[in-house]
């Protein structure tokens, strides 16, 4: 069994805090939906319940840090840790009863992603890591899988909305893609599309327009578990960019070459 360290005892620990009040209200939207109310305003409501529950929980275990949610919360704190926070990441999943989401937290330590949890409460699956310790799931230590064949690669990725600048370039990426590999994924979820990279299940993952919410706890565990994780922009920082390309080792060149991203 892994020894968890003080600090993923705290994020693991609010993980399944949050997670807890999340999943009742997964079950009450799963009402809601049978009686045809329309659960928009409920979920919304438990997203920002959800990030007001780590906030509480994460700064009372650590004064002072500072803090960024998805959910408009932003805290400067003390300029050298940051806690980068999704509190319901797949909210589309979650709203339409789909079981496949989860709680992101990642801590920033002078400009570097030192720490990540992605919790799928639903699966009871804790992905955790710090940076040089490895990362897990569970108790069990994660490694990026090795296939080294395009054509044996499944990918996850996730659709640009209509209208967004990045629809026709992901058109086209999923065009070359699609002609290549094994099978194509969009899940919903990004957070856990880059913890399934780090596990093996995925053999890589790209996305344009993501948030570092979305990616910043998920990018520690691939590269903690042997994967690569780069911005598909030349030059472009993979956490704050907007664009994010990850895979197994064997696969870096390839997939960056076949996405036209150098
Ligand atoms: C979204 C999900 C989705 C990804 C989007 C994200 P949200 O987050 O992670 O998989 O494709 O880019 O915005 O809105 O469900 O928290
Ligand atoms: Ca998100």
């Amino acid at each position: 069994m892994p020894v968890r360290s003080a600090i993923m005892t705290v994020m693991t620990r609010a993980a399944e805090k949050a997670g807890r009040a999340l999943r009742r209200d997964f079950g009450e939207v799963e009402q809601l939906q049978v009686s045809m109310k329309g659960p928009a305003d409920f979920v919304s409501q438990a997203d920002r319940k959800s990030e007001k529950l780590l906030h509480e929980e994460l700064s009372r275990a650590r004064p002072g840090y500072g803090f960024v949610g998805e959910e408009g919360t932003d805290e400067k704190g003390d300029g050298e840790h940051r806690w980068i926070v999704d509190p319901l990441d797949g909210t589309t999943n979650f709203l339409h009863g789909i079981p496949h989401w989860a709680v992101s937290i990642a801590l920033q330590k002078g400009g570097e992603i030192v720490a990540g949890v992605v919790y799928d409460p639903v699966k009871d699956e804790m992905f955790w890591g710090e940076k040089g310790m490895g990362a897990y799931l569970n108790a069990t230590r994660l490694r990026v899988s090795r296939r080294s064949e395009l054509h044996t690669a499944l990918l996850a990725t996730g659709i640009p909305f209509k209208g967004s600048k990045y629809w026709e370039s992901f058109l086209k990426e999923l065009q070359s893609v699609m002609l290549k590999i094994a099978g194509v994924r969009r899940m919903g979820t990004a957070s856990l599309d880059l913890a399934y990279v780090a596990a093996g299940r995925y053999d890589g993952y790209w996305e344009r327009g993501i948030h570092p919410w979305d990616v910043a706890a998920g990018l520690l565990l691939v590269k903690e578990a042997g994967g690569f994780a780069a911005s598909m922009d030349k030059g472009g920082d993979p956490v704050y960019g907007r664009s994010i390309i990850t895979t197994n080792a064997a696969l870096h060149a390839s997939l960056r070459e076949l996405l036209g991203t150098g």
